[in-house]
């Protein structure tokens, strides 16, 4: 009888990645890649970047090609219709209706963005995830139109600076007292936010959203001081959430993502999670944690393929964090994690257009926040790994 072999749910990075690990080590069986949107698996860095950059739409940044997937790795692709259920007894995945057998699943349907509450359907208000996000934004960022982002996080940050590049007025309205202060932490999240004026984005931190103004199209963001900042468009970037709402039945451990063991299994037999949608126990750490990273969603899957394919033989998934964010000519890099005991600088300061901040916890240094210091971020990613200590590596790194 045929196996009915690899199936992979979510079909972007983690998804694609899975597959790929899969062939590289040599897997033959049957592979098939379940995605909800229409498109081929693509890069979402970009979207918020350089896709948003020219008055011209640029090519979509696929990773392959339909014939690359079909014939080079051996994909049935079935795109444009999400799963709606997974039973994991009966190992199978309901896609459209029907369901699909699988001997190992891997599960990586990512996050969804949290939309602003009320204002989902108002024209010229969109959050930005996929492709379509990208491409409406995009056609709507013209030269002198008024745009505020509400959310001074990732997509708050790198939308505003594209905006910029495009001559367009943005300010960003963050709850919180400072930006990105989940991924830097509270200590450094007001020296990024210096950085993002100096690019030109009229930064209001500590602002509520109390409406959005206008009918069917928006008008005005108002904040709950009254003041009103006129807009054309409106983006919101205030978080995502894991894409689980389809497991709820399916017996799967669920809190905020797939709760999974440190080899990324869900609890059942051959079922792994990889990406945005896992929350899993990192050994490098010794603690469980979502991510949202690019570099981890790759890796995860890498090891979430071998260990659905060889159960007998589980590698655990240990991983340092990092992510990048690109403000037009300046590149913020963090490693580890921002919940230190102390925060100090080792190369610049606060103010410079080049800098390098180690986080503390106990004797170990936990992260890394660098502006423009592309090498020595990537160096403590693995220093951080082996779990350096504190004194040492503050006393080389100022030399
Ligand atoms: P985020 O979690 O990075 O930031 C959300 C921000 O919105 C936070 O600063 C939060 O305090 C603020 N916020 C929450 N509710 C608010 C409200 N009602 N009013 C005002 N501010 C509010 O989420 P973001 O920027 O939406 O990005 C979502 C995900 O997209 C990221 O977690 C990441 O996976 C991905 N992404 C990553 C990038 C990168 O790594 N360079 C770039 C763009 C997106």
């Amino acid at each position: 009888m045929d196996s009915p072999g690899l199936v992979v749910v979510g079909a972007s990075l983690a998804g694609l990645r899975a597959v790929e690990a899969a062939r590289l080590k040599g897997y033959t069986g049957p592979v098939t890649l379940i995605g909800a949107e229409p498109h081929l698996p693509y890069d979402r860095p970009p979207l918020s970047k350089e896709f948003l950059d020219g008055p011209e739409e640029p090519e979509p940044p696929y990773f392959r090609t339909a014939e690359s997937l079909r014939t080079d790795l051996g994909v049935d692709l079935r795109l444009g219709a999400p799963a709606t259920a997974l039973d994991p007894q009966g190992r199978t995945v309901t896609v459209a209706g029907a369901p699909i057998r699988y001997e190992a699943l891997v599960l990586a349907t990512g996050a969804q963005a949290r939309p602003l509450p009320g204002t989902v359907g108002m024209a010229g208000v969109h959050t930005l995830r996929g492709l379509d996000d990208a491409r409406a934004i995009r056609s709507q960022l013209v030269p002198g139109i008024r745009m505020v982002v509400v959310g001074a996080g990732f997509i708050g940050a790198e939308i505003a600076c594209a905006a910029r590049r495009r001559s367009v007025a943005a300010t960003v309205v963050e709850a919180a007292p400072a930006p990105l202060s989940r991924a830097v932490g509270a200590d450094l999240g007001p020296v990024l936010g210096e950085v993002l004026r100096r690019h030109g984005v009229d930064l209001r931190c500590g602002g509520q959203v109390a409406e959005l103004v206008g009918g069917d199209r928006v008008r005005a963001v108002r904040l709950a001081d009254g003041t009103e900042l006129p807009a054309d468009l409106v983006v919101v970037g205030i978080g995502a959430v894991p894409a689980t709402d389809w497991l709820v039945d399916s017996g799967l451990k669920l809190d905020a993502g797939v709760v999974c063991d440190e080899t990324l299994c869900a609890g059942f037999e051959g079922v792994y999670a990889a990406g945005d949608v896992v929350r899993w126990f990192n050994p490098a750490f010794g603690q469980a944690m979502r991510l949202e990273n690019w570099t981890t969603a790759a890796e995860q899957a890498a090891v979430a393929a071998h260990n659905a394919l060889t159960p007998g033989d589980p590698r655990p998934c240990a991983t340092v964090p990092y992510f990048w964010s690109d403000w037009n000519a300046d590149r913020v890099q963090f490693v580890g994690l921002p919940d230190g005991e102390e925060v100090a600088f080792v190369q610049g300061g606060p103010d410079s257009g080049s800098f390098l901040a180690l986080y503390r916890r106990g004797d170990r240094v936990i992260g890394a926040l660098g502006l423009n210091q592309r090498r020595a971020v990537i160096r403590l990613r693995s220093a951080i790994g082996r779990g350096v200590g504190w004194d040492d590596t503050v006393a080389a790194l100022r030399g």
